[in-house]
């Protein structure tokens, strides 16, 4: 079988090159870090719950009218995305507090905030991904304040429609963080949302209990990681009907 070229590497993915030009394949790998890395392990089947998780949340956007890269699923682990140029900007936006908000601050996990809030970060392993202002983003030319307004209300738009959908099935979306990358069709320059939307990259609180269904159960070493992402696949109707056990494990690679 004819091996791909591997273009990047990051934590949780493997991008190669795609099967016609301007597309990439997405990967999802099983494993998982934390802590820009100082925390490692595996999730079993996270790379294939990820996939599905992502794949129905961007075509729910897509639905609405948000560009995405997405193009479509190939296979348990892999998607079809258009080739972008990654803005090197982390989006998270916040609509209770948690986290890194919360340790800031010292204000108590829980506390519903007044109105959403966005933050960016640098995308940047080396230096930690620092918080950073919609000045610096100008400055040092990571996105024009058009690209950057865009960048916002698109941000502001998936939040009010992911906070719906997730209420609908029992879960709050306390926060989540969000990567865009430049698309040229022709001459033309657009905006479109890259990367991934899972339980990886969200925080996802059961409304009933609290309970956490995202990637801080790895974080903070509260077990039955895989499960719980596996109850968000369940409630979005995207697990096959007998439960994991129909999902056979990785595809090999070809
Ligand atoms: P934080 O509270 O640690 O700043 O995280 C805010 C949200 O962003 C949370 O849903 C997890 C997500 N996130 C990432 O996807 N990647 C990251 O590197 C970090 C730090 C957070
Ligand atoms: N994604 C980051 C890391 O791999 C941080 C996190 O999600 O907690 O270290």
């Amino acid at each position: 079988m004819a091996k791909r070229r591997k273009l990047y590497e990051g934590k949780a993915k493997v991008i190669f090159e795609g099967p016609e030009p301007g597309t990439v394949v997405q990967y999802f790998k099983d494993d998982a870090t934390a802590f820009n890395n100082k925390k490692k392990g595996t999730i079993t089947g996270k790379g294939v719950l990820n996939n599905r998780i992502s794949e129905y949340l961007m075509l729910c956007l897509q639905d609405i009218g948000i560009p995405t890269h997405f193009v479509r699923r190939l296979n348990m682990r892999e998607q079809l995305v258009r080739e972008v140029e990654i803005i090197p900007v982390e989006v998270v936006i916040r609509n209770i507090v948690a986290g890194s908000l919360a340790k800031r601050f010292d204000m108590p996990e829980g506390t519903p905030l007044p109105r959403s809030i966005v933050e960016y970060y640098y995308k940047s392993d080396e230096l930690d991904d620092p918080m950073i202002s919609e000045e610096h983003i100008t400055a040092f030319g990571w996105a024009t304040p058009p690209e950057l307004d865009e960048i916002m209300s698109m941000s502001l738009r998936i939040n009010d429609y992911l906070s719906g959908l997730f209420l609908g099935i029992g879960i709050r979306l306390v926060d989540f963080k969000l990567e865009f990358g430049r698309l040229w069709d022709e001459d033309q320059m657009h905006i479109v949302l890259a990367d991934e939307i899972s339980p990886d990259n969200c925080r996802l609180w059961d409304v009933k209990t609290s309970e956490k269904m995202d990637k801080d159960r790895f974080r903070r070493d509260l077990g039955d990681v895989e499960e719980a992402y596996q109850e968000v696949a369940r409630r979005l109707g995207i697990l096959p009907e007998s439960g994991p056990g129909d999902m056979p494990g990785p595809d090999t690679l070809q």
